[in-house]
């Protein structure tokens, strides 16, 4: 066995109504074909239909399940709560959301105009809070229970980074909706969870974050304690769990799939993997050295 192959029991999701936001590409495509291989019915959603159409035709074929294709911009609330009443109209009712859509690139700050600093703001932080409160409101006011919402954030929502500054500070709100909301409906049956992912290749990423030859100067996984990057089905089984019953005393909870990237960057001693091997005996003669000085 290893970890590119598919974790839970065919059934896992059987029954279950997903909403995935930016399901029609990278991360939210592989994460939506295997809820559909679990028996869920999935509805994608974001800006581009002909994109959306396409993906749900793909991912029908390969599982035989079903997928809707909604066109929705998560920056506008009427949107959303269109959109969501579509899919409670094709699939009965929804029980998960998934919130994974977001917009990001790199840029000095103080090059950033207003406009650029808001547009991601608005995919990341209003968009999940859009799609929550439309959802959440639903769940609450029709006392429907059993309920879930997984964000997609970063490991950046608490260390913050440089150079993605609109995204950082939008996926900390994510973050913070998360576990505020964890604890507040507990009491509606709805519960709250995030993934930190690392680095997972994806084009929408790569493209706005590795830009042309970056790709090749920053190679990702030389971060990693692990030396590797994600693949998208390890998330995609991460995923799948927090969003099942399984995971029904998780609550509150953000986990990290990034092979110890953050962690690498974090402890103050971790540069001293770069000393040889055969210099640790002269170094430990050193210390010793000084006992008693
Ligand atoms: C500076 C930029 C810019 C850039 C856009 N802008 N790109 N400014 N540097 N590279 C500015 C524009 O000039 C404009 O400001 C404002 O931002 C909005 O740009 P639009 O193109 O009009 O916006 P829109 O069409 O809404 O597109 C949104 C987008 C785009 C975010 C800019 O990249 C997009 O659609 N992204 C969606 C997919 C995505 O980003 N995926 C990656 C997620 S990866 P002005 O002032 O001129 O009007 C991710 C990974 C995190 O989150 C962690 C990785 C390890
Ligand atoms: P991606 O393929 O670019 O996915 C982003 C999706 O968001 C796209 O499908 C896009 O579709 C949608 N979207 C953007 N703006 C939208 C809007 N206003 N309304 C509705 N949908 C919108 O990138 P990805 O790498 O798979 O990222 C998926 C998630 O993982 C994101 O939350 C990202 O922050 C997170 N993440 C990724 C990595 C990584 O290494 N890839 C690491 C950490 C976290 P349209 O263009 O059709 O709208």
């Amino acid at each position: 066995m290893d970890y590119t192959e598919k974790m839970l029991r065919d059934d896992a999701l059987k029954g279950k109504n997903i909403i995935v936001t930016g399901g029609g590409s990278g991360l939210g495509k592989a994460m939506s074909k295997y809820f559909m291989e679990l028996g869920a019915k999935v509805a994608i959603t974001s800006r581009n239909l002909e994109k959306l159409q396409n993906t749900a035709k793909d991912l029908e074929e390969a599982t035989n399940g079903t997928c809707f294709a909604v066109q929705c911009d998560v920056r506008h609330y009427e949107q959303v709560e269109q959109m969501r009443d579509q899919v409670i109209q094709e699939f009965g009712s929804v029980d998960i959301l998934l919130n994974n859509a977001a917009g990001n690139f790199i840029s000095p700050t103080e090059r950033l105009s207003a406009n650029a600093f808001d547009t991601i703001i608005d995919i990341v932080l209003k968009g999940s809070k859009n799609c929550t409160m439309a959802l959440g409101k639903h769940w609450i006011d029709n006392d429907e229970k059993e309920k879930n919402v997984l964000n997609i954030v970063t490991t950046y929502a608490w260390t913050g980074s440089a150079y993605v500054v609109p995204s950082a500070t939008a996926k900390a709100g994510v973050l913070a909706m998360t576990r505020s909301l964890a604890v507040e409906w507990a009491k509606y049956g709805i519960r709250f969870n995030a993934i930190a992912p690392g680095p997972f290749p994806t084009k929408g990423a790569w493209d706005r974050l590795l830009p042309g030859d970056l790709k090749d100067k920053f190679d990702l996984a030389k971060k990693v304690p692990l030396k590797r990057v994600g693949e998208h089905q390890e998330l995609a089984n991460l995923a799948a769990y927090l969003v099942s019953d399984f995971s029904a005393y998780v609550n509150g909870e953000v986990i990290t799939i990034d092979g110890g990237e953050w962690l690498k960057g974090a402890g103050q001693f971790n540069l001293l993997e770069a000393i040889p091997e055969e210099m640790w005996d002269q170094l430990e003669a050193m210390i010793k050295a000084k006992k008693g000085d």
